[in-house]
């Protein structure tokens, strides 16, 4: 039928412990082997050791034999080697070297999570008592991995192989910057971002609405200013609310609610976006180091190493 969703992303770093101790207060579940589990699918992030700070695997899950077989075929045309059997099928995105792994799975089926009550003019819906933020008692768990975006020497090349190659659509286009595809209703799973260097920018981890991206951050916060990146805002494209904050490692991680989904792709017309819709439809101006990381610099000085 088609691809799904994202399973898993694996992030290679060279301080595992330390970035490790961050996405358990990150809210995400630490289990063996360097996996860490979201609240509704399981085991959806694995940390390895890697000399610097990188995107190694990404995993995408599929309905069946034949969407391995489609992808197989067109990865083909686009001279990208892939080995595809019954359940899954191997193969890596040529600029960055990430490995790739379509995997047959079945659908993601959360919860329904009640709305949050909030009032409103002539809308007195939440009477005698305080605010979500408040009174909910437990700390954040993201509920699923959301996204991934990656930063590609060869961004086109990048983003046909998604397309072309494993059959994701785009929803949306940073003009001459970058290209949001989806795999899944979501709005994006993956973003590709032109840049001097192949780079993990971030991954995004869904929460339950805005009340629970801000208390997040807020926890993620106290202590550690240092982590902060851009926040809290809302994105043009997928609309969703966000609040970015870094790693050890220097990757950004983000949360957020409310994106927008794509269940018919007859009823979403793809924009180009410009200036300032590219990034945001408001928050707080984004710090130039979102754009352009504090370690790019090194980390092209890194990719050019002899040896
Ligand atoms: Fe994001």
């Amino acid at each position: 039928m088609s691809l799904h969703g994202l399973l898993s992303v694996t992030i290679g770093v060279p301080n595992v412990a330390e970035t490790a101790a961050y996405y358990a207060d990150f809210g995400l579940a630490p289990e063996a082997h360097g996996w860490f589990a979201t609240a509704d699918a399981g085991r959806q992030l694995r940390i390895e050791y890697a000399p610097t700070r990188r995107l190694v695997e990404m995993r995408v899950a599929a309905d069946d034999a034949d969407d391995l077989t489609r992808a197989a075929a067109s990865l083909a045309r686009l001279d990208v080697n892939a080995q595809a059997g019954d359940t899954v099928l191997e193969t890596a995105e040529p600029v960055t070297g990430m490995r790739v792994r379509v995997e047959v799975a079945s659908r993601l089926k959360q919860a329904t999570v009640p709305a949050s009550i909030y009032n409103g003019p002539g809308r007195l819906e939440r009477q005698g008592a305080r605010a979500p933020g408040f009174t909910r008692p437990d700390r954040v768990r993201p509920r699923k991995l959301g996204h991934a975006v990656l930063g590609s020497t060869a961004p086109e090349t990048t983003a046909s192989f998604f397309t072309d190659g494993l059959g994701f659509k785009v929803s949306d286009r940073i003009k001459g910057a970058g290209t949001f595809m989806r795999c899944s209703t979501d709005h994006h799973n993956v973003l590709v971002l032109g840049a001097p260097v192949n780079f993990l920018h971030h991954t995004s981890w869904q929460v339950d609405d805005i009340d629970d991206v801000g208390r997040g951050a807020y926890t993620m916060l106290d202590g550690h200013p240092e982590r902060h990146v851009w926040g809290l805002g809302r994105h043009y494209a997928g609309s969703n609310f966000f609040w970015y904050l870094k790693d050890p490692a220097g990757n950004f991680s983000e949360y957020y609610s409310d994106m927008d989904c794509i269940i018919d792709d007859q009823l979403w017309t793809p924009e180009d976006l410009e200036g300032a819709r590219g990034l945001f439809a408001w928050g707080p101006p984004p710090p130039p180091s979102f754009l352009h990381p504090d370690d790019l610099a090194a980390m092209m000085t890194g990719a050019h190493a002899p040896g």
